[in-house]
């Protein structure tokens, strides 16, 4: 099952495209990502990043713009988080680093667990990953790197309709989210009381 809306689920990992553009390859990968998840995951691709209004700690209380409680309780739900974010000008997108500010003081990242898919097809998009990697650290994340993979999707490996069919393509995608998930269940195991 696949959704857009927040749930109440233990199995749930969120999924979230840096990109805003209609054609991008780091929602195609998203979705692909949630079309590909292991049968016991519910994915859920968050659609909210161009609502959230700029950060501004004055407006960091309660209360609190409407898509800043969707993003904080869709987050707060989640085993785990998976992203895909462009590069724009060596460094992440601002709307995406926007939504990472608002997570902070709620800590609606951390321990989370968190992959991502790098679908830059020129150039690599390193200095944005970087900064992603140091952002998600600082947010108390708990980077997963089975789960980051560079998945390099030139704009030809796009369908008509803006996926991703190439198999090698998704199943590196498909590893992507498994390794995640596996990640996930293997925290939640650790943090089983003991008998
Ligand atoms: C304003 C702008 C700035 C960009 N800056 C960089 C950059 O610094 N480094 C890079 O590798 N690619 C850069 N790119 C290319 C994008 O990262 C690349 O097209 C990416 O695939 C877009 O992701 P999307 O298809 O998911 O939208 C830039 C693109 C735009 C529109």
């Amino acid at each position: 099952m696949m959704s857009t809306e927040m749930q109440q689920d233990t199995s749930l990992i969120v999924l979230i495209s840096g990109s805003l553009r209609a054609r991008s390859a780091c929602r195609a990968a998203i979705v692909a990502a949630a079309e590909l998840a292991p049968a016991d995951v519910t994915p859920a691709i968050y659609v909210g990043l161009s609502e959230l209004p700029h950060f501004n700690p004055d407006h960091d209380c309660d209360p609190l713009p409407e898509p800043v409680i969707r993003l904080r309780k869709l987050l707060g739900d989640a085993r785990a988080v998976m992203l895909s974010i462009p590069e724009y000008a060596g460094s992440l997108p601002g709307s995406f680093k926007n939504m990472i500010d608002w997570t902070v003081s709620a800590g609606s990242l951390y321990r989370r667990p968190i992959g991502w898919i790098n679908c830059s097809a020129h150039g690599g998009a390193h200095d944005a990953h970087a900064d992603l990697r140091r952002v998600l650290e600082r947010a108390g994340a708990t980077i997963v790197d089975e789960a980051c993979v560079a998945v390099p999707v030139p704009p030809t490996a796009m369908t008509a309709d803006g996926r991703i069919a190439a198999p090698d393509m998704r199943a590196a995608i498909a590893d992507a989210i498994a390794a995640l998930a596996l990640a996930a269940s293997a925290g939640d195991e650790n943090t089983q009381p003991s008998s």
